[in-house]
């Protein structure tokens, strides 16, 4: 028995891709190429690279289906299913991309996650405070963090370098804070030795992503926040290869002094506002 949600949404599934085979007068040659691209991308695919979701992102779909998801929840909270202190302008949402892992252990709030040196690279202190539907800070909450090496590579991508490179886990203070030290991330190119390359060569496009650092935080009673932030200075910030840049998530990486020294309250900075759950 078909669910009310398939009935929902297949007709329209059909109808949109019906419009565009006309629209764009699809032969069979192409339709089959089509789908050996697909079939190339599943064969190549495993644990540790998804190529269908990589072929999806180079068509902005990933993006497009995260934003309904914030845009969802916020609905939800306009309609009064939410109770009336939910956040209306919670920090926007970007896409999980395929580096995120599980199982990262936590570590003090502080800490490096540089695990080798990177000599020349722009060591960064990223601290703020995440706050909850209220308004209010939120102690303990779950902060992972995780960015591209110099090289462009995520850690899983480089089995040579001490595991979690450039990746950590951290808990928020009894006043909802924050802190460790990066580096300041690298533009780079998304894996496109495959069927995402091959379809971004089709159409003239370069894999470049805008240097940006990923953030998946996690409080009880809250919708997970994944997003990410980006580098103000960085290429790319108008033509990612996968659409993920929000205006709003786009921050100026402030140089400092050699003689710099840490606030000891590391407080606002990156400020994040979780949703309320539902
Ligand atoms: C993609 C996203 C990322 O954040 C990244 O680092 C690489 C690839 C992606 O969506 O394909
Ligand atoms: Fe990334």
């Amino acid at each position: 028995k078909a669910s009310p949600r398939v009935k929902q949404a297949f007709p329209i599934l059909i109808r949109k891709i019906h419009e565009f085979l006309i629209e764009a007068d699809v032969t069979t040659e192409e339709w089959m190429e089509a789908c050996n691209l697909m079939v190339e991308a599943g064969a190549i695919s495993s644990e540790k690279r998804n190529e269908v979701v990589l072929v999806t992102d180079v068509l902005g779909i990933e993006s497009l289906v995260n934003t309904l998801d914030q845009t969802r929840v916020q609905r939800k909270a306009a309609n009064g299913v939410a109770n009336s202190s939910a956040k209306e302008n919670p920090t926007d949402s970007a896409i999980l991309g395929p580096f995120y892992r599980s199982g990262v252990p936590v570590q003090p709030n502080g800490t490096c996650i540089i695990r080798q040196d990177e000599p020349g690279a722009p060591y960064t202190h990223l601290f703020g405070t995440i706050y909850g539907a209220d308004g209010k800070p939120l102690p303990n909450a779950l902060v992972d963090i995780w960015h591209d090496a110099p090289d462009g590579f995520y850690d899983a991508q480089s089995p040579e370098k001490p595991e979690y490179h450039c990746r950590g886990r951290f808990k928020t203070d009894a006043e909802g804070r924050y802190s460790t030290v990066c580096l300041r991330p690298t533009a780079y190119p998304i894996p496109f030795d495959h069927s995402a390359g091959k379809l971004l060569q089709m159409m003239d496009r370069h894999p470049y992503r805008p240097a940006h650092i990923h953030f998946w935080i996690e409080a009880d009673g809250h919708k997970t926040l994944v997003t990410q932030i980006f580098d103000s200075d960085s290429d790319y910030l108008t033509d990612d290869a996968v659409f993920a840049v929000r205006d709003k998530l786009i921050v100026y990486f402030q140089p400092i002094s050699k003689d710099y020294t840490p606030p000891k309250e590391c407080e606002g900075k990156m400020k994040f506002e979780l949703q309320q759950d539902f």
